[in-house]
């Protein structure tokens, strides 16, 4: 038994022995969710929202101590004004739900990506989600103006400004924003695409990927458990035999 009962309780005979430590998910799909019924793009968001919270649970209830979700891209503010705004809302108004339900799970929470464009009073609020949990011990980070080629651009940067001239690789994976972490074991990706989209570029070098056509809102335990039993099945060699 997991850290995790009440709803989402799952039968834990279906789960394979090999369960990924570090799982990443790209949540995509929500907007063709929502077209599929006739509603605004919005409305998949929404509905996104509450599958990322029940397949959370499903992962740390799973025996997963990381799980990495891509929630905004440094590319997604070339979408409709109304929609970024939107999003963002709603990663505001659920940041809050979020740090009880963290508190309550033993759960640290990060933020990954470039906060500095937001407010200072979502800046703030970050910081803060952050600080409350720092002490616990599962990990969940959500990737928020998230782009690899930046973060990369980022951690070569501050190795500059410290004045290295000679950069390892340890050097770079040090300055991630993933750095306390580590890299995901699995990355599972909804909604049909086979593509990163500038998601963990660096860290994905050995990660095992889970695609599937589902749209996001609609990716469920079963969904979750097909992705853990094909990753139980493969022979991770990292290079070696
Ligand atoms: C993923 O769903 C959520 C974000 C990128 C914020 P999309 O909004 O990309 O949905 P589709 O891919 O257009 O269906
Ligand atoms: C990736 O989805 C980003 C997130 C899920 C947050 P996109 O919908 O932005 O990716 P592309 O545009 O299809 O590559
Ligand atoms: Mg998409």
């Amino acid at each position: 038994m997991g850290i995790f009962s009440a709803k989402n309780h799952l039968n834990e005979h279906m789960l394979p022995e090999i369960i990924p430590g570090h799982v990443a998910i790209i949540m995509d799909g929500n907007g063709r969710w929502a077209k599929k019924r006739g509603l605004p793009r919005t409305a998949g968001h929404s509905k996104g929202v509450k599958t990322f919270e029940d397949v959370i649970e499903m992962c740390f209830t799973a025996g997963v101590n990381t799980v990495t979700t891509y929630a905004f891209s440094t590319e997604n503010w070339k979408r409709p004004e109304s929609e970024v705004k939107y999003i963002l809302k709603l990663l505001d108004e659920y940041l809050d739900i979020c740090v009880e339900k963290c508190l309550k799970k033993g759960i640290r929470l990060r933020i990954i990506g470039d906060r500095s464009v937001f407010s200072e009073k979502m800046i703030e609020k970050m910081d803060t989600s952050e600080q409350k949990t720092a002490h616990l011990r599962y990990n969940l980070n959500v990737a928020v103006n998230y782009g690899s080629r930046a973060e990369i651009c980022h951690a070569v940067n501050q190795l500059i400004s410290e004045g290295k001239t000679n950069i390892s690789e340890n050097d770079i994976a040090s300055r991630l924003y993933t750095c306390e972490v580590g890299d995901p074991d699995l990355i599972i990706r909804t909604g049909g695409e086979l593509r990163l989209s500038n998601f963990l570029m660096w860290q994905a070098a050995y990660s095992e990927f889970y695609f599937t056509d589902t749209y996001w809102p609609d990716f469920g335990k079963k969904d979750l458990y097909k992705a853990f039993a094909k990753y139980a099945k493969t022979n991770r060699r990292f290079g070696g035999l």
